[in-house]
């Protein structure tokens, strides 16, 4: 075996509670992740030489060393002495800078595919534990789930089995608007500079909204939907809280921003429904409409 093809899946928080900044200037999170299957294409072949090389039909992805995916194969390579090089193509279909992993995911899918394109035996615990070195999102990936609980900065991962067989169909909006995750922690720390930290918000709110979820109880899971960053990422990109308006008056209950944004989300009761909202959505030019599952 000398090439592969992965698909590199997005995903979805559906909740997600900053508890607190700590030591290491990251934060402290809890939160639900969901996989949709939204995704890129990773296209691994192996090289002759000790070379990485990265490509993109995205412009809007570096090739160098900023790349995720260059620096989850140069972490294997320069951690296991490897004399093996990679072909890196990635076919972006993730919005950048959105909120669903994309950079995250494509990591994710290099350090799986090169386990296997450069025989490595490497088994899932010492995946994640290069997965969470190269970012906070990436263990998720690495579990084969479609649903699991982050904490600590997000990459302690749990997968919530009860959920395992749950399918979800979401509309995606996707403004042009580029969000930077960083900017939008730094405001959080100048936002809550000063505040007693709360240390968590409800401690069964997570229990209610998986339940919710298990039992397709969209209008209990529109109630329990959460995200922190709403508050910080809105104020600085108004046109977010006029999409989210725009889907609730669709009829959509369970609408919510992913991650640090800019995508915002909606849970729909079934395809028919999704598809119907789908088409009108598709009509408005300024934002980026995608019809997605759980996966
Ligand atoms: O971990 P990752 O590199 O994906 O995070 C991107 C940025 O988001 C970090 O540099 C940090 O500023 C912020 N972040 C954070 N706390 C987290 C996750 C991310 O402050 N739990």
């Amino acid at each position: 075996m000398n090439k592969l093809v992965i698909n590199s899946y997005a995903k979805l928080n559906l909740y997600l509670e900053v508890l607190n900044r700590r030591k290491d200037g990251y934060h402290n999170l809890k939160t639900i992740f969901e996989r949709i299957d939204l995704a890129d294409k990773i296209i691994l072949s192996l090289r002759p030489d000790k070379i990485i090389r990265v490509s993109s039909n995205s412009k809007q992805i570096p090739s160098d060393q900023r790349n995720l995916a260059y620096r989850a194969a140069l972490i294997l390579q320069e951690s296991l002495h490897l004399e093996k090089g990679v072909e890196i193509k990635i076919v972006k279909n993730i919005p950048v800078g959105s909120g669903m992993g994309g950079g995250s995911s494509n990591a994710a899918s290099t350090l799986l595919g090169l386990n296997k394109l450069w025989k490595l035996k490497l088994s899932r615990k010492q995946l994640v534990n290069f997965a969470r070195k190269l970012g906070s999102d990436v263990p998720f990936f690495i579990y084969n789930c479609p649903f699991a609980l982050g904490r600590d900065r997000g990459e302690v991962v749990r997968p919530i089995r009860p959920l395992d067989r749950h399918k979800f169909w979401h509309l995606l909006v996707v403004p042009r608007s580029f969000v930077s995750t960083s900017k939008i922690y730094r405001e959080w720390d100048r936002a809550k500079k000063g505040q007693r930290v709360r240390l968590t918000r409800v401690n069964s709110n997570v229990k209610i909204l998986t339940l919710s979820l298990r039992n397709k109880d969209l209008l209990g899971v529109g109630k329990r939907l959460f995200n922190s960053l709403e508050e910080i990422t809105f104020p600085l990109y108004p046109g977010l809280v006029r999409i989210k308006r725009k889907l609730r008056n669709l009829g959509l209950p369970a609408v919510l921003m992913s991650g640090s944004g800019s995508a915002i989300f909606a849970i729909s009761r079934s395809r028919k429904e999704a598809r119907s909202v789908y088409a009108k959505l598709k009509k408005q030019k300024t934002a980026r409409v995608f019809l997605t599952r759980t996966c």
